[in-house]
Parts: C-alpha cells; sequence; structure tokens
C-alpha cells in the first residue's frame, strides 16, 4: 500500500482550547508539532463556550473554588486535580489575558466576574457571551505565531497502538481522500465531547466523540461515561445554547402556571443551583405538565426586568440566538428553554498530567488527552458551569508543558504503510458500503432512543431496553449504504464514520449507567434515587471486549472535602 508518511515531534488531534494551548507550548520549548483537525481551528466547540471562565481572582477564595468544584462533582471529582487546577486559575487568566484575550470589566477596570450555578461567589471572567471565542482566537493567533502546523479538514481514523506505546496516527485529508501516516514521539487527543449522541443537545455538528471510540476500539479504557450533562437552558426545539449567564445575570425560570418553580427544588440557591439540579426541576416541570410551548416541552426563562441596555451590554449573542431561532426578543417577551445535552464528564482516563491510562495502575507510553475528550476528572459526575473552558485552557498548556519536558526521553518509532493499512481499509470498506440502512436514519434513531432511555432520568428498565436498541443499531450499521463514492468532501462517508463511533461510545454511556445504581451528579436513576457512597463512591473504567462492555470500579482520589450530603 502506498502511503505518505510523515515525521513530528508532537501530534494532536483536535485544535479546540485544549489542543491549541498544548501546541502553543510544545512548539515554543522546540518540538516540531503538528495539530490535525477535522474543522478549521476556529469552528472548534471551544468557540461555543459562552458565559464564561472560572477563577478566584482573590485568591482567598481558591479555596472554595475548590469546595464548589468538589461538591458540583458529588464528590466523585479527584481532588488533587480539583486543587490543581482552581489553584493554577488566577494565573490561567493572566497567561491567557497577556496573550491578548479582552475580558470585559467592571467601571473601576477589573476584569468582570458573574455569578454562576452551584457557586459561592461569582467568579466567571467573561467576555460578554462570546468568551470561549476570545479564548480560542487568542490561543490559535499564538499558536500560529509559535510556527505551529495546522492541518485542517484532515480526518484522524485510527491511532498506531502498538506494545503498549502510541506512536503515531492515521488520517485522511477531506479534500481528497488523500490517506496518510504520522508518526511522532508523542500524540495527544483534544478531540472534545460526546453530546450529539442525543436528540436535543447544545454540540457543534462534529462533537461526535471519535477520539473516545477510536481508543476504546484498542481494548483502552474511558472512564465514567454515564455522567452526560443536561445544561439546564437550551433553546426550545434545537438545544442550542443559551448560556448559562442568563441566570447569572438574574434570568428567572416560570412554568405554565406562572410558577418560578425552582423554590421547589432548591429553596437557596434556586435558579443558580448547579446544572443537574436546574434540569431534573425543569424536566419534572414538563414531564408533571407543567410545560410551556407548542408542544409543552418546555419552560420559560424571563430577562426582560434586565432591561436592553444591559442585555446588549452582556448577552447580545443570546439575544440575536432568540431572535433567530424562534422569533422570540429577550428584552420584549421571555423566552422558551429545555435541557439540552451539553457535556461530556466522561472520556480518556488520564492521569494528572494528562497521560492516558491502559488501566488503573498504569499509564500508555507517549499518548496524552486533555479538554473534554479527557477524564482526569475535574469535574467527577457534574460539571459546573465555566469550569469546562478552564479545564481545557489550563490542562491544554499543562499536558503541552508535559510533553515537551518528557518528549526527549521517548524513542522515535517509525511506523510504516503496513502498520496503517487496517485503518484505511476500515474507511475504504465504509465508502463502498452498498447495504441497505440510512446512516441518517440509524443516527436519528440513536439520538431519540438515548434522549428517552438514557437521558436526565434513568431507570433499569430504560437502560436495558436501551442496551438492546443499542444492540441492534449497531448491526444494522454493518448493513448501511453510501451513495456519495467521490473522494471530494465526502461528508457521507464522514457522517457514516462518526456514527460508527457514536454508536460505540453509547454503549459505555449505557452499560455504565446500568451498572451505577445510585443517583449521583448527572445520572439519575428513578429507582435508585439516593447516593450510595459505600457502594459507588467510585469512579467507572469500562473496556471493550470482543463488542461487549467490561466494568470495573477504580478508587477517588479524596481530599480535604469529605463527602458530605449536597444540597443547594
Ligand atoms: O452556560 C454557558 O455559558 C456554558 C458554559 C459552560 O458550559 O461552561
Amino acid at each position: 500500500m502506498d502511503i505518505k508518511i510523515e515525521k513530528h515531534d508532537v501530534v494532536i488531534v483536535g485544535a479546540g482550547l485544549a489542543g491549541c494551548a498544548a501546541a502553543r507550548e510544545c512548539q515554543k520549548a522546540g518540538l516540531k508539532t503538528v495539530v490535525l483537525t477535522k474543522l478549521h481551528p476556529l469552528r472548534s466547540h471551544s468557540g461555543a463556550a459562552q458565559g464564561g471562565i472560572n477563577a478566584a481572582l482573590n485568591e482567598e477564595d481558591t479555596s472554595l473554588h475548590e469546595f464548589d468544584t468538589v461538591k458540583g462533582s458529588d464528590y466523585i471529582g479527584d481532588q488533587d486535580a480539583i486543587e490543581l487546577m482552581c489553584k493554577k486559575a488566577p494565573e490561567t487568566i493572566r497567561w491567557i489575558e497577556r496573550m491578548g484575550a479582552v475580558f470585559s470589566r467592571t467601571d473601576d477596570g477589573k476584569i468582570a466576574q458573574r455569578p454562576f450555578g452551584g457557586q459561592s461567589k461569582p467568579r466567571a471572567c467573561y467576555a460578554k457571551d462570546r468568551t470561549g471565542l476570545t479564548l480560542l482566537q487568542t490561543i490559535y493567533e499564538q499558536a500560529r505565531r509559535e510556527g505551529v502546523l495546522f492541518l485542517d479538514e484532515w480526518y484522524v481514523c485510527d491511532i498506531i497502538y502498538k506494545d503498549g506505546k502510541v506512536s503515531g496516527v492515521v488520517a485522511y485529508n477531506l479534500r481528497d481522500m488523500e490517506f496518510r501516516l504520522f508518526n511522532a514521539k508523542a500524540v495527544m487527543f483534544a478531540t472534545g465531547g460526546y453530546a450529539r449522541a442525543y436528540k436535543i443537545n447544545s454540540n457543534a455538528l462534529a462533537n461526535t466523540g471519535d477520539g473516545l471510540s477510536i481508543v476504546a476500539r484498542h481494548g483502552l479504557p474511558l472512564e465514567d461515561m454515564e455522567f452526560v450533562q443536561f445544561h439546564p437552558t437550551g433553546l426550545s426545539g434545537t438545544g442550542i445554547l443559551i448560556s448559562e449567564a442568563a441566570r447569572g445575570e438574574g434570568g428567572l425560570l416560570y412554568n405554565s402556571l406562572g410558577e418560578r418553580f425552582m423554590g421547589k427544588y432548591a429553596p437557596q440557591k434556586m435558579e443558580l443551583a448547579s446544572r443537574d439540579v436546574v434540569s431534573r426541576a425543569i424536566t419534572k416541570e414538563v414531564m408533571e405538565g407543567r410545560g410551556v410551548g407548542p408542544n409543552k416541552d418546555s419552560v420559560y426563562i424571563d430577562l426582560t426586568h434586565l432591561g436592553e441596555e444591559v442585555i446588549n451590554a452582556k448577552l447580545p449573542e443570546l439575544r440575536d440566538l432568540a431572535i433567530t431561532f424562534l422569533g422570540l426578543d429577550m428584552v420584549k417577551e421571555p423566552i422558551l428553554i429545555q435541557a439540552t445535552a451539553h457535556y461530556s464528564m466522561g472520556g480518556i482516563p488520564t492521569d494528572i498530567n494528562g497521560h492516558v491510562r491502559k488501566n488503573i495502575n498504569e499509564t500508555v507510553e507517549g499518548f496524552y488527552a486533555a479538554g473534554e475528550c479527557a477524564c482526569v476528572s475535574v469535574h467527577g459526575a457534574n460539571r459546573l458551569g465555566a469550569n469546562s473552558v478552564l479545564e481545557a485552557l489550563f490542562f491544554g498548556r499543562h499536558v503541552g508543558e508535559q510533553m515537551a519536558a518528557e518528549v526527549g526521553n521517548i524513542s522515535f518509532r517509525a511506523a510504516n504503510a503496513e502498520d496503517a493499512k487496517a485503518a484505511v481499509a476500515e474507511v475504504e470498506g465504509i465508502l463502498h458500503s452498498r447495504g441497505q440502512e440510512s446512516v441518517t436514519k440509524l443516527r436519528n434513531e440513536l439520538q431519540e432512543s438515548m434522549t428517552l432511555n438514557a437521558g436526565v432520568f434513568r431507570t433499569q428498565k430504560t437502560l436495558e431496553a436501551q442496551k438492546e436498541i443499542l444492540k441492534e443499531l449497531r448491526e444494522r450499521f454493518k448493513n448501511i449504504s453510501i451513495s456519495d463514492k467521490s473522494k471530494t468532501f465526502n461528508t457521507e462517508l464522514q457522517e457514516a464514520i462518526e456514527l460508527g463511533h457514536m454508536l460505540d461510545f453509547s454503549a459505555f454511556i449505557v452499560e455504565g449507567a446500568l451498572n451505577r445504581k445510585e443517583s449521583r451528579g448527572a445520572h439519575y436513576r428513578e429507582d435508585y434515587p439516593q447516593r450510595d457512597d459505600e457502594n459507588f463512591l467510585k469512579h467507572t473504567f469500562a473496556y471493550m471486549e470482543n463488542d461487549n462492555i467490561r466494568l470495573e470500579l477504580a478508587p477517588v482520589k479524596l481530599g480535604k472535602f469529605a463527602p458530605e450530603t449536597r444540597s443547594y
């Protein structure tokens, strides 16, 4: 087989905040670094983060930031990683600001901070409601300035994993389907999240969890996949994000009876309880018949009392989104929202320095991960708003520094064309599929059934039903049809490959959720409504073995905050 082979010190897959931050550090340290991304970097989903990035700018607040994060995680966030991230948060803000990120300011010129859910103090630093985009533009520009090579619109289809070591990736150019093998001393995955497995979600079309399934297909573990975050405020019908900044700035939630219903669910924090609590409250109101909108599947968020000036100054993007997609102007009327699948707490397990785990005790040489695809477990069972942008930027930089320090000790192993053969054959096999099943239909069935059976509320019955559905969908996937046989921007082929990934990682979500017979954070079992620390103060490690998923439970890194009852 003829395939072009490239040699780099570091290959990074994904060009969101984590990928760009790591790439900048590696290149700055003199390493030849390439970033492969299936998009243009500025279309990475990090750019969709709206409301803010947390930091205790008053450093006395750091310990409380740690506590809020541990409590938000329902006590299974790893406290060593949480401590590191929260301690480094103020420095991370100064670092990105000095590279050019323009934050909104207070009247006396300080970086402005707004309240977010589940937090004791306002600590989300923001750039209006375009925080992620501002940060992404800055870090991308700085990575290019250092000389990082970005290969846009390259689709990574596999890793080279042999003898316990990752030494490269196989990718193809979406423009013409040219395959290439990228050998490297270190490979980092920063491939983002997986909420596209759900029908109503806030994620970019690209968030199909490719990185996770690629890793899992090699028998490597995924961690805590059952914890999928539902953001309380997605635009009704589409799930497009209406930032938590809307509630942070004073947005109020109402049901069809005109009740400000959060009083029943979180009497102290009300709308500013953590995301899992507010999403469940909204979904419950709808399930019990107090929903609004044409399908009675939504509730209102009212921002009219803020007035036009404040809305235009602080939430202009949200106003535009609601006008464009719902025809509702939040200056004049309440808008319709519903819970939307938003974020993946689980992912590729790593240690605190981004080394990918081979199992609970060992790591894989030459392989790193950071950002939403990774599970260093700073979010545990539920992430606090504005901690993801922090995680991506801080751990992206940190893991980049780590790679820069370690690459000198990693020997280069040149994979050859033979090593890429299976990955190329797999893609070409999909391209030549001539079966009966439609990819779009299978994807719709996946998204609808995951929402129904493995969504905000779950039971043994719904999860078992979903396990069967997934088995059937994975079988039908073997019989798909691809009508476009061309090699130029073949999106039909790409969507089919992505669907294969979605079907695989969804099986991990369901298996983890079936096994976790308790309710914790975003994972709510109606048949086990209590948290069970005795049996489940543990991480889930899951391995794909011959189409089945094998689970083991791993210890949580506890620390100064002992588990206690969590209420808001
Ligand atoms: O609500 C938001 O602005 C989203 C931020 C986040 O998920 O951290």
